[in-house]
């Protein structure tokens, strides 16, 4: 199914921006100071791309059709995803809230940021790697060419509406990433 395909790219991207984020989680713990510009460009990617964009497709457009379809034992092992989504949603909003403390100085922030983000990066992981072994098979069980071709549809036009696809905004962290870490290396 190519709708599947466009989800596991954009895990695939995820995965990427993840390898980032733990490498400047990595930079935090050891200067004990957070790069407050590189930090708010990956919870934004986060954020925006992940628990908007992405989850947006699976929510709206993958999951409405694959609960009309699937059969009752299969359904109560969907709402993982939704429990999922909104547990990553309330690790992103302590991360914000600590990076937020950061900045005004408060003593703990970097220790509860740098254990939020281990959270959920863990949580980010296993949550994609659970919808491609568990979630992706049942759909290919379950739908066929007409619900591919009406998922990737709904998929063009939330692109559409967010004005990029997830691995074009992944691409563009990745490299401002990289130039600010040439600036920091000068
Ligand atoms: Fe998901
Ligand atoms: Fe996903």
């Amino acid at each position: 199914m190519q709708a599947l395909q466009v989800l596991a790219r954009e895990h695939a991207a995820i995965a990427a921006c993840c390898e980032r984020f733990e490498a400047e989680i990595g930079a935090t713990v050891a200067r004990c100071e957070v790069d407050a510009e590189a930090m708010d460009r990956l919870l934004r990617f986060f954020e925006v791309q992940v628990d908007g964009h992405h989850q947006e497709k699976e929510e709206r457009i993958f999951m409405p059709r694959l609960l009309t379809r699937a059969p009752g034992a299969d359904v109560f092992v969907l709402r993982f995803l939704f429990d999922d989504h909104g547990a990553q949603r309330q690790l992103l909003a302590q991360m914000r809230a600590q990076v937020e403390g950061v900045t005004y100085g408060e003593p703990n922030s970097i220790a509860v940021l740098v254990r939020a983000a281990k959270s959920y990066l863990r949580a980010q992981r296993q949550h994609s790697r659970w919808e491609q072994t568990t979630l992706f098979p049942m759909a290919r069980r379950i739908l066929g060419p007409r619900d591919d071709r009406a998922l990737l549809n709904g998929f063009r036009r939330l692109d559409e509406l967010w004005g990029t696809a997830v691995w074009d905004a992944a691409r563009s962290l990745a490299e401002w990433l990289d130039q600010r870490r040439a600036l920091v290396a000068v």
